[in-house]
């Protein structure tokens, strides 16, 4: 398994937004996510070519690409960036046939390190679906402690509901 974890460049933006406009309502449901909330195509492209005119330390989100063999199978973004202090992770392997092999867990470790280094972090907080089980049980497996359980919309893509919040503390 040759896995590799790195910042995604801007012409690999793309499967970020494939991923979301390609998944089924019920995919969408599992991740807390509301389909009227996503941007069109073209606009979420433009909103990424504006992403990464920002120097690193300045921008509102940072994206981690996964590779496997060579080939994109998953990615990680950040948001809630406070530079020096604290940061809100994403995760999800794309290729649903590649879930549940060890991946995920793999990646998030090595993504973990990317986001403490490249934004001095203190904490790193994760705030899946509290009834999405695999974010929750990677996340565990990966290193994060369990913080609590409440209700809240977590991102810009999500409906209000109940999520689970684990950190990374250094
Ligand atoms: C969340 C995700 C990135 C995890 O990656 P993965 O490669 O499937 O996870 P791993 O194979 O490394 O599994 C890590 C642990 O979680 C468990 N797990 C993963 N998916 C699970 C599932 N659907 N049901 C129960 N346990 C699951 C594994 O069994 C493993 O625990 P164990 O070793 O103690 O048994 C991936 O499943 C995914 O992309 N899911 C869809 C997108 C999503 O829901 N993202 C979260 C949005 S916040």
């Amino acid at each position: 398994m040759n896995l590799d974890v790195r910042e995604m460049m801007l012409d690999e933006t793309d499967i970020v937004i494939d991923y979301f406009h390609s998944s089924t309502p019920e995919h969408l449901e599992t991740m807390g996510v509301d389909p009227t909330r996503m941007p069109g195509r073209s606009i979420w492209s433009s909103r990424f070519k504006e992403l990464y005119a920002q120097p690193i330390s300045e921008r509102p989100n940072f994206v981690v690409i996964w590779r496997l063999d060579d080939k994109p199978i998953g990615f990680s973004s950040c948001d809630k960036i406070v530079f020096g202090s604290r940061a809100n992770m994403h995760l999800h392997v794309v290729v649903p046939e590649l879930r549940q092999r060890g991946i995920g867990v793999e990646c998030v470790r090595r993504t973990v390190e990317i986001y403490f280094r490249t934004f001095a972090l203190k904490q790193l907080f994760c705030e899946p679906n509290a009834y999405n089980v695999a974010p929750n049980r990677t996340l565990q497996k990966a290193g994060f402690k369990y913080v609590k359980t409440y209700k809240t919309v977590p991102g810009p893509l999500n409906y209000h509901q109940a999520v689970t919040r684990w950190v990374i503390e250094r």
